[in-house]
């Protein structure tokens, strides 16, 4: 027994010199490569191995050639060792490197592909991380540059819109000043409408850029879809009476939404606005509101004959507007908010609606189109059983 731990001690005396002497080694291997670690590991644990085996053959008084015995053994275990140290060490610093010139082009048009067959767990969920990263990376760049072709595209567009009545407001302007109009009251009426919807449009745009900025501050109430509706159909009747068209509030469930009721009504009223314009004389625009699940769904229908299938999901772009030339339409009632003809309307409509945490959707149906906005319902008021 005392041997034995004699033995040990001897061991331990040898491969513990081997590990202070390879202390300072450590020191060096930090930032070099894996497989130089490795290699280390290995031939640190052959050098201790053989340091004790020395030490305790010399107490011991080993004959030479059970030495030299026991040292071929060593010595087929060193190269043992090391040979799979290296192989392993090789293949991590290449998947290494292949990962770092990969993640390279995180960010880049091309984007990031993760090498095939990383050669250690660590490796592949370092690629798997940076692939998620690039993903990410993109989809934002592709936003940004979406929004920043919009904002041009808005600028473009709107500076278009204003140039036009700025222009026929001069002119009949000039005419009234110089005394050549000749009905000066004609003359007076159109200026007061253009000057209605540039003010609609300035209006409307300083909504969308507050829509934009994420300084819509909504004061949220409960009301009932019933009273939106309401308020929205007595708001668009002059309209549709102008344009000879007929407003059908049918099937309005009594369902309650948690709204701010002054945006919400400006949503209502640009869809019906829109709506009436779409929908020849004689035709029908209806309102409805239904529950579905745990949503409030809000829809104006109209008669516009359908909306082709690769504009419906541009509708609601900032600025959009269908076929016609970017013209001022002459409205014979002057405009409202939403109203300005710069294709602004819908854009504050999704921005509205999306500030409610709800949804804005367009699709077609029989003779034309349907507009839905789609809003939570308001939780069932304490103590009130929800009525079905
Ligand atoms: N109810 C509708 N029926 C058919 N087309 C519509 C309807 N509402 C909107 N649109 C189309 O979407 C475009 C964008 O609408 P909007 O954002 O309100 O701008 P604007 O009314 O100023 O043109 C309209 O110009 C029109 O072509
Ligand atoms: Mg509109």
């Amino acid at each position: 027994m005392n041997d034995l731990l004699l033995i040990a001690a001897l061991a331990a005396l040898g491969a513990g010199t081997v590990g202070l002497l390879a202390a300072p080694a450590v020191r060096l291997l930090r930032r070099r490569t894996v497989a130089a670690s490795l290699s280390a590991v290995a031939v640190v644990a052959v050098a201790a191995m053989t340091a004790g085996t020395v030490t305790v053959a010399q107490a011991m008084f080993l004959s030479d050639h059970d030495l030299g015995v026991v040292m071929a053994v060593v010595g087929m275990s060193a190269v043992a060792a090391l040979v799979p140290a290296l192989l392993i060490g090789r293949r991590v610093v290449a998947g290494s490197r292949a990962l770092v010139d990969a993640a390279a082009t995180v960010g880049s048009e091309e984007g990031f592909t993760a090498p095939a067959d990383p050669p250690t767990s660590e490796l592949a969920a370092l690629g798997e991380a940076l692939a998620g990263t690039s993903a990410r990376l993109a989809e934002s760049q592709r936003r940004e540059r979406a929004l920043e072709a919009s904002r041009r595209e808005l600028i473009a567009w709107i500076s278009h819109d204003l140039r036009t009545p700025l222009a026929g407001l001069r002119a009949m302007a000039e005419s009234l000043e110089d005394g050549v109009a000749e009905d000066p009251a004609r003359y007076h009426r159109r200026i007061r409408v253009e000057v209605d919807r540039l003010t609609g449009m300035v209006d409307d745009l300083f909504e969308l850029s507050r829509i934009h900025a994420g300084a819509l501050t909504l004061t949220l109430a409960r009301v009932s879809a019933y009273d939106l509706v309401d308020e929205a159909l007595a708001g668009a009747q002059p309209l549709a009476r102008e344009h000879g068209v007929r407003l059908v509030g049918g099937g309005v469930a009594p369902e309650a939404v948690e709204v701010d009721g002054r945006e919400m009504t400006r949503v209502l009223g640009n869809l019906l606005v829109n709506a009436i314009r779409a929908t020849p004389a004689d035709g029908t625009v209806a309102v409805g509101a239904r529950r579905e699940g745990g949503d409030v769904v809000l829809s104006v229908s109209d008669g516009c004959g359908g909306i082709p299938e690769q504009d419906l999901p541009r509708v609601f772009d900032t600025g959009w507007r269908g076929a016609p030339a970017r013209t001022p339409r002459a409205a014979p009632g002057g405009h409202s908010h939403g109203d300005s003809g710069a294709g602004l309307g819908l854009a504050i409509v999704r921005g509205i609606v999306e500030a409610h945490a709800g949804r804005a959707a367009v699709r077609n149906v029989q003779g034309g189109c349907c507009f839905e906005v789609v809003l939570p319902a308001a939780p069932a008021p304490a103590g009130a059983a929800r009525s079905a």
